[in-house]
């Protein structure tokens, strides 16, 4: 990844160690840090994490908990992490888990997020190549509002 040099490196399921961290930052790569809970998200920034990715337990794909063994018990939903990362950490936050909608992306924004993140709901892009059986039940679209 460092000899790639790409703008940005991302992280799930805990922290870089320091000297890939410092080896990151002087090549100049942006360090995006997932965090489930508050206490991560406080770990990402001391670590020197750029921007805090706020995971809700919504997320699909892999959730990024730092401790398998405290995940389930440490499950929050994103609209409740949110506003209490942002408070927690000066860092820029993104948000994710469960944004299918314009909807989901304006609650993040009003909560703090600076920008969101959104998975599932991409699954319904053409370039995912979803099996069709299995489009019909990805959240979004049929709820749309804005
Ligand atoms: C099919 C799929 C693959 C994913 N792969 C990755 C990955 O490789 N690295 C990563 O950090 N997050 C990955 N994620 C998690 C997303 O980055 C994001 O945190 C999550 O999907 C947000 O929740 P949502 O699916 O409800 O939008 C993946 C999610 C999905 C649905």
């Amino acid at each position: 990844m460092l000899k790639a040099e790409p703008r940005v490196i991302s992280s799930i399921m805990g922290l870089y160690e320091p000297k890939f961290v410092s080896e990151m930052k002087g090549r100049g790569i942006i360090w995006f840090a997932t965090a489930t809970t508050i206490a991560e998200a406080k770990a990402a920034e001391a670590a020197g994490a750029d921007v805090v990715v706020a995971q809700g337990m919504e997320a699909g794909g892999h959730r990024g908990a730092f401790h398998p063994d405290e995940a389930e018990r440490q499950a929050v939903g994103l609209m409740a992490l949110l506003p209490e990362v942002v408070d927690a950490v000066v860092v820029p936050v993104v948000a994710t888990g469960g944004i299918a909608d314009a909807r989901g992306v304006a609650a993040a924004l009003l909560l703090g997020a600076s920008a969101v993140q959104i998975g599932t709901g991409f699954l319904r892009a053409p370039e995912a190549m979803t099996p069709p059986p299995m489009r019909p039940d990805l959240p979004g679209r049929k709820h749309t509002r804005l």
